[in-house]
């Protein structure tokens, strides 16, 4: 029999870019026992939910909650708006972007996928262009990946808001933030987003298992036309069930529980210090890479994530191998490279439940890794984040 918790002694640092810590207050909350989801205290706790995820999203408008991972959201925002054949724009900014793409195609989507390099975000000027010579508009939807967490860059979506008004081009405008919800300052009504796509495992601090989709006007009323095949994804069923506080299928009880608690949690906190705070440790990390002699993958400042940092090796040294050695000598997960970074680049996660003394037991399990795995670097990028955190 496997067993679930073989760790040596202390906490194991995951510090993958999600799934992310769960903090003690989060477990306590899952820890309870399930009720009956069509009772009246379970109605108490969604609307609580509810309520609470729409100052999360920063929206008034619906938010709809899935019992799935992240990908089942993006099939979500497609079924509910888009019919076969419609023609989308999307970014390739990474190997998420490139998965989402992948659906679209599936889906019989037409996507016009814009080739990018994997270390820069969404250009507006590149969305201006298409969509500006999109007389007819026959691009139904902008599709932009926020924060790529496999590169660890992240686009600026008010400029690309600015850029889909300025060529007045009806087109919905969809964002995922599995990785920046609750970590980056994100504004689902004020930028005008149709469907942002979120998922529970990163920066809301729970186990993978839920997934988000908060919904504008706009986006509902194309849910009334679109005609891609949905069931269980279709909104407008979840959002009348959910007026009285329930769903129309089993919802995750203990799931939600901790849900509850996560938005409690953030919002004590307050979302601009949660902010500020991913800004801090996002560059006190930087800090430390620069101070390693090491290469971000980010190759724009302003575009280099808060809440996850990816780091390049010299070529010739196997960022797996680094990453296994840290994880056998300090206990300690790091991202893996995807897609075509496989081998190329290892993620440091810092997002979630984290503070300035869990980034610096982080950079120093990387900085005591890099010479084990004969990395050719400098000294003193732990001390380089110190400097910084303790000045900042
Ligand atoms: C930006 C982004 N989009 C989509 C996904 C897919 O989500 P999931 O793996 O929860 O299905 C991930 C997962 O890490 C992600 O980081």
């Amino acid at each position: 029999m496997l067993r679930l918790d073989d760790h040596p002694s202390g906490r194991h640092f995951l510090q993958i870019p999600g799934p992310t810590n769960v903090p003690d207050r989060i477990l306590r909350a899952l820890d309870h026992p399930t009720i009956d989801h069509r009772g009246p205290e379970f109605a108490r706790l969604t609307l609580a939910i509810l309520d609470g995820l729409k100052k999360i999203f920063q929206t008034d408008g619906p938010v709809i909650i899935y019992p799935a991972s992240g990908t089942g959201a993006w099939e979500a925002a497609l079924a509910n708006t888009l019919s076969a054949g419609d023609r989308v724009l999307m970014f390739e900014t990474g190997h998420f972007a490139t998965l989402w793409r992948k659906m679209a195609g599936k889906f019989g989507l037409e996507v016009d996928f814009v080739a990018g390099d994997w270390r820069s975000g969404v250009d507006p000027a590149a969305v201006e262009a298409k969509l500006a010579a999109d007389k007819a508009h026959a691009i139904k939807a902008v599709m932009v990946v926020h924060n790529e967490t496999s590169t660890g860059v992240t686009s600026r979506i008010p400029a690309i808001r600015d850029v889909i008004d300025r060529t007045r081009h009806p087109a919905l405008f969809m964002v995922d933030t599995i990785s920046s919800l609750a970590s980056l300052d994100y504004r689902h009504q004020e930028w005008r987003v149709d469907v942002t796509v979120a998922g529970s495992q990163k920066g809301l601090m729970l186990p993978p298992g839920l997934s988000f989709n908060a919904v504008s006007e706009k986006a509902l009323a194309a849910s009334k036309s679109a005609r891609l095949p949905r069931s269980y994804w279709g909104w407008d069923e979840i959002i009348a069930s959910n007026r009285d506080g329930y769903f129309p299928y089993t919802p995750s009880t203990n799931l939600l529980y901790g849900l509850h608690e996560s938005i409690a949690m953030l919002l004590e906190e307050g979302l601009p210090a949660v902010f500020a705070r991913h800004r801090r440790h996002g560059e006190a990390t930087r800090r430390a890479v620069r101070a390693w002699n090491l290469e971000l993958l980010c190759r724009n400042a302003e575009e280099c994530s808060d809440s996850l940092t990816a780091i390049m090796l010299p070529d010739g040294h196997d960022a797996d191998r680094f990453r296994r050695i840290v994880l056998e000598r300090f206990d300690m997960s790091l991202g893996t490279g995807l897609g075509k970074l496989a081998g190329k680049v290892f993620r440091i996660g810092h997002l979630g439940f984290f503070n300035d003394l869990t980034l610096c037991g982080t950079l120093a399990g990387v900085e005591m890794g890099l010479p084990l795995a004969g990395v050719p670097h400098r000294a003193g990028g732990v001390q380089a984040a110190m400097e910084y955190l303790a000045k900042a």
